[in-house]
């Protein structure tokens, strides 16, 4: 979107995580001693093995059913619900152009969809980063007619979670799986289109020495480990806000569905999920560093060769995945065309391999999505024998990066970037 490149979401965070533990973390709810025995107390939690994140919901919006987190249909060919999440089944893309319908894209929800009445909606923008410092209780507030009146921008961007595969650290390499226990189906790409979150910095009064910004959802609290968190918020430097992050209130061309933030979300393309907070209702701006329990606490690498206050996560590594059923019945002796895709949060992908078994052998890119947010590829192959097999898709992005065969432990299990062994039967 903007010519002046955007700080990397590494770079930033090791930034941030150095004056975190410095003592310099500022704002209500975040205290580094408590987060810290907060900290200790999950990591004694994930140790014990495949449990659960605690998760509670603190107070329900009216109208909200606190038994249906998310509102949407889940037809079982499209979505495979985690309990308060679903994740988008690879199979039911086969054959789709290249956004994820909404249908079938996954949903990550710490608690639950809130229901909000767009007639009495507000984004409220509050801090010491804006001129005169307008108060949480006194922001500068723009209602939806406001924000839809602003010049408009789509793009397709990725959204993915830090976990997405992490269900083969268990399956592959043995190893505990805290928190959701994703396939590869918490990621997807859709057409945004809304208003850039500068555009609205600047009409609030931005000022020049702003550092920090800080988007909160108006979901429900999220309690975890027997703590009250308050609401899902993540910060981002004001560079970042300056350059590619919409405020959405549209989706593939409607407008934002319930599940996935309506009726604004904020989308920060290349950052890990968690930074692009649905159902927005206030933003902090702030002059001085701004830090949540999610860029603290969660969303950090603990565990074999980390130190205890863990270290930052880096960019979403290369993923790839065949659009194809597990265990999926292929016909022995005739030709499949085999398609997935690939992605990267380094940048496009440059190429993509496919293992039937007999080795590593190019897959043909579609020519369409060079240099985009994901890249779709089809292989062709033969399947010689009946029985079992095992196909493998191995990609490698622009900056060289390649899957690897085994994924980096690491206590919550983010960043899963293995090849994936993906089983089929011919007959
Ligand atoms: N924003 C709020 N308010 N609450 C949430 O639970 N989940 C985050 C992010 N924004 C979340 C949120 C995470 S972890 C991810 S991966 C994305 O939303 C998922 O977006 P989706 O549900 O639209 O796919």
């Amino acid at each position: 979107m903007s010519q002046s490149p955007s700080p990397a979401e590494a770079v930033h965070d090791a930034d941030r995580s150095r004056q975190w533990l410095a003592g310099h973390a500022h704002g209500p709810g975040v205290d580094r001693d408590r987060l810290l025995e907060v900290g200790a107390a999950m990591a004694a939690v994930t140790a014990a093995a495949a449990e659960r994140e605690p998760v509670a919901v603190a107070s329900a919006p009216v109208g909200v059913d606190p038994g249906a987190p998310i509102v949407k249909p889940l037809p079982p060919e499209l979505l495979r619900p985690l309990d308060t999440n679903a994740e988008m089944r690879w199979p039911s893309m086969a054959g789709q152009g290249y956004v994820v319908p909404v249908d079938r894209f996954f949903v990550r929800n710490h608690t639950l969809t809130p229901q909000l009445d767009p007639a009495t909606w507000r984004l409220r923008l509050f801090g010491d980063g804006l001129r005169g410092a307008p108060t949480r209780d006194n922001p500068v507030e723009f209602d939806l007619d406001e924000l839809r009146r602003l010049p408009a921008e789509e793009h397709a961007a990725l959204l993915e979670c830090a976990g997405n595969g992490r269900r083969y650290f268990a399956e592959q390499q043995d190893e505990p799986t805290p928190g959701v226990v994703w396939g590869l189906g918490s990621v997807g790409v859709a057409r945004w289109r809304g208003v850039r979150l500068g555009t609205v910095l600047r009409l609030a009064g931005l000022r020049d020495d702003a550092v920090d910004v800080m988007p909160e959802g108006l979901d429900p609290d999220y309690v975890s480990g027997g703590v009250n968190l308050g609401r899902v918020r993540r910060p981002m430097p004001v560079a970042k806000a300056l350059d590619d992050v919409l405020l959405a209130y549209e989706m593939n061309g409607e407008p934002l569905p319930a599940d996935h933030g309506f009726p604004v979300r904020v989308v920060v393309p290349g950052w890990v999920g968690i930074s692009s907070i649905k159902w927005v209702g206030a933003i902090e701006v702030s002059t001085t560093a701004l830090f949540s329990p999610w860029n603290t606490q969660f969303y950090r690498m603990f565990g074999p060769g980390q130190p205890a206050d863990g270290t930052v996560l880096t960019a979403q590594p290369v993923r790839s995945a065949f659009e194809l059923a597990w265990d999926a019945r292929v016909p022995v002796g005739e030709e499949v065309l085999l398609t997935g895709r690939s992605w990267s949060g380094n940048g496009p992908i440059a190429h993509v391999e496919v293992d039937s078994g007999d080795g590593w052998r190019p897959a043909d890119l579609v020519a369409a999505d060079r240099g985009g947010a994901w890249q779709r590829w089809t292989a062709r192959w033969r399947p010689p024998t009946p029985g079992r097999h095992v196909l493998r898709a191995r990609a490698t992005d622009c900056t060289g990066a390649v899957q690897p065969d085994r994924a980096a432990v690491n206590d919550l299990a983010y960043l899963f970037d293995a090849v994936v062994a993906h089983p089929v039967t011919a007959c």
